[in-house]
């Protein structure tokens, strides 16, 4: 029973629903969005007063209030090419990838008002109306331009309390005629935002292949031919935030993820002591995430940062995550230097592609995990 939508109507109608406000529905139609969420018509666009039964997550993932903030690394790009400074920050960001797989950034050279435009025409393009959206509405996974509600609406059987366009960004030319011409000023905001962190992401990749013994070039070109994923979050206000997620726990299938938020809702999974931390939101701070693609690269070393979305009933928290990996069918392995008799390769080779199939047929949040598939 994958469908779980919401009856149109003006408001929160319980009476005549079955299931605590849900009631599940086949939807006629015969287009490619059909098995799609009627949009603008999930709880989460609606602002209900209850989170319905279909958004409320296992026990064990949901929010805990009383979390407590994260001690998470924050490293000083300033100097990255001065050979000084360099080994000293090659240094921290080894040791944040070894200990947390999760590290924030300043001075990463990408300025405030290119950060600040980008989340305020990505808070824009969610305020549009509804037909200027729902073009981009479609489950296909394997779409460069995709709007939703859900991982796959209208498909996934757990909710999330989460509104999303995600788009191909890198090379810019090839994908930024298909993005959203409205607001107008959404290419020219995102795409600048896109160009930067596309460079910045390189640039990080330099000093982890380095800190892993690989030198600073080893990945350098397949990461210029790669692909880069935007994934432009909205989490509308919810109003019981300790019963359902923005996202559930998860690792990102990329190289490297780097997160720009306005306020906080990310935690991460402590790797020591196995406990949900909250990630502070500091003006101009970036998060950088370990994906699971570096921890194949890596052969273990560097273990991917499991993390996942809460919510609150305030404010709507944007994100702006950009997802950095190889070429669409390059495949990533263990570095063959890190693999030998006391290491031996842990990891199946895989491409974007062969992720982009992995979750077309897969569930996040239902213990599925691509990394699991390519653990030997
Ligand atoms: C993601 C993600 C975090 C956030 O999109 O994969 O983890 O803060 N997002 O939105
Ligand atoms: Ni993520």
């Amino acid at each position: 029973m994958g469908m779980c939508w919401l009856h149109g109507g003006e408001e929160d109608r319980r009476a005549g629903f079955d299931d605590d406000g849900v009631e599940g529905q086949v939807m006629g139609g015969n287009d490619e969005s059909s098995s799609s969420f009627p949009i603008g018509q999930t709880a989460q666009e609606r602002g209900f007063s209850h989170v319905p039964e279909c958004y409320k997550v296992q026990l064990s993932d949901r929010a805990g209030l009383d979390t407590k903030l994260a001690d998470v690394p924050l490293i000083n790009l300033d100097g990255i090419c001065d050979p000084a400074r360099r080994s000293i920050i090659v240094e921290e960001i080894a040791n944040a990838c070894r200990c947390n797989g999760f590290f924030q950034v300043v001075n990463h050279g990408i300025s405030q008002p290119i950060l600040d435009g980008a989340l305020s025409t990505a808070s824009d393009f969610f305020n549009l109306p509804i037909q200027d959206k729902a073009k981009f509405m479609s489950n296909d996974v394997h779409n460069p331009v995709r709007y939703g509600t859900s991982l796959k609406d209208g498909v996934d059987k757990v909710q999330f309390w989460r509104i999303f366009l995600k788009q191909y960004a890198h090379p810019l030319h090839d994908w930024i005629g298909l993005w959203p011409d409205t607001p107008p000023d959404y290419r020219q905001k995102m795409g600048e935002y896109a160009v930067a962190v596309q460079k910045l992401a390189v640039k990080i990749m330099e000093a982890i292949t380095e800190s892993l013994g690989l030198g600073p070039t080893y990945l350098t070109s397949k990461l210029d031919d790669g692909m880069q994923v935007l994934a432009v979050n909205c989490y509308p206000p919810c109003p019981q935030p300790e019963l359902s997620l923005g996202l559930p726990p998860h690792s990102d299938y990329s190289c490297l993820t780097i997160v720009l938020q306005d306020s906080p809702g990310l935690q991460i999974l402590d790797f020591e002591d196995k406990t949900w931390k909250a990630v502070p939101a500091m003006q101009g701070v970036l998060q950088v995430h370990v994906g699971d693609h570096l921890e194949v690269l890596s052969n273990g070393k560097y273990e991917s940062a499991v993390h996942k979305v809460t919510l609150n009933s305030e404010k709507t928290r944007f994100s702006i995550v950009s997802l950095h990996s190889l070429g669409m069918d390059v495949k990533m392995e263990a570095a063959k230097e890190l693999v030998d008799e006391d290491h031996p390769n842990g990891y199946r080779e895989s491409s974007f592609r062969d992720f982009l199939n992995f979750i077309s047929k897969n569930d996040i949040g239902e213990g599925s995990s691509f990394l699991n598939t390519l653990k030997i």
